[in-house]
């Protein structure tokens, strides 16, 4: 059975989601929300900037699952952000995804302009077009920035978190604004090697489970969000297939000290884009 978290403004939100992030319109991506949605996930997370909101709305309608079931979260680009357009830019996601809501609406990154985004959003939100507003790539200073100046508390912050960078210190800000934490790159990310660690080979032997399977499950452990990203149907199953087994506390020390404090993508107080 999948576990849920409840977010600060009363809305559920299910603990593992895919993510979309480099996954091309088109088939790919149609193929991969029909095979994760197959195999029990009822959350998908993407974003503007994918450019593949289109194919996720076609994948939701080709499974049969009910719009009503499924956790939709799209994010609000950072040249939509710089030129005040939040609201069109909110439709026109809509439009695409071919819903009339999503449950989160995100903040892509805290560039010039996301005051006024944040304004807008709230709009967006008492509209019920957004069941959830919050932000992603906002460090505490960001958050403190927003809070000085609005009462409405962010419901999540998508942050890079996985074993290589938990990003601890910011994990545990965020918990103590009651503002939870959804964490991209949980696998550390395209491109990198955590998942070939001896180290979760080792820990996974004992579960019967692979080093995803390992890193999903100190995700869920920590009480956060985890949004891996597969485009292959095997992975995207066994990715969600991390429901019946509890890393022991050993174990999660041991894997607490891979962190290595290096990012996998960018720095949020210092990228050109
Ligand atoms: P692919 O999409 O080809 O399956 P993150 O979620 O941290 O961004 O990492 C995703 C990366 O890890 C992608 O390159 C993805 O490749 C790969 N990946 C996802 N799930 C698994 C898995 N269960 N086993 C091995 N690699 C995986």
């Amino acid at each position: 059975i999948q576990s849920t978290i409840t977010l600060n403004n009363g809305t559920v939100i299910p603990q593992v989601g895919l993510g979309v992030f480099q996954t091309p319109d088109g088939d790919t991506t149609v193929n991969a929300i029909e095979a994760a949605l197959a195999a029990g996930y009822r959350h998908i997370d993407t974003a503007m900037i994918y450019g593949n909101e289109t194919s996720v709305g076609e994948g939701i309608r080709r499974s049969g699952v009910p719009r009503g079931d499924i956790f939709l979260t799209t994010k609000l680009w950072n040249d939509d952000i710089r030129a005040r357009r939040a609201k069109d830019a909110f439709q026109e996601s809509l439009d695409r995804l071919g819903v009339d809501y999503v449950d989160l609406y995100l903040i892509h990154w805290p560039v010039d302009g996301w005051q006024e985004a944040w304004a807008a959003m709230q709009d967006i939100y008492a509209s019920g077009r957004a069941k959830a507003i919050g932000v992603s790539n906002f460090q505490a200073h960001h958050i403190d920035d927003l809070l000085a100046d609005s009462d409405v508390l962010p419901a999540v912050d998508q942050i890079e978190s996985s074993p290589q960078f938990d990003n601890e210190e910011l994990v545990d800000f965020l918990a103590t604004k009651h503002i939870d934490v959804e964490a991209w790159s949980p696998l550390g990310g395209t491109g990198g090697n955590l998942l070939s660690n001896p180290v979760l080979a080792e820990i996974g032997a004992k579960y019967g489970k692979s080093a995803a399977q390992v890193v999903i499950r100190w995700h869920i452990q920590r009480g956060i969000v985890v949004l891996p990203k597969s485009t292959h149907a095997e992975r995207i199953r066994q990715n969600f297939d991390v429901f019946d087994f509890v890393l022991s506390d050993d174990d999660v020390q041991a894997i607490n000290a891979l962190n290595t404090c290096r990012r996998n993508g960018a720095d949020p107080d210092n990228f050109d884009f």
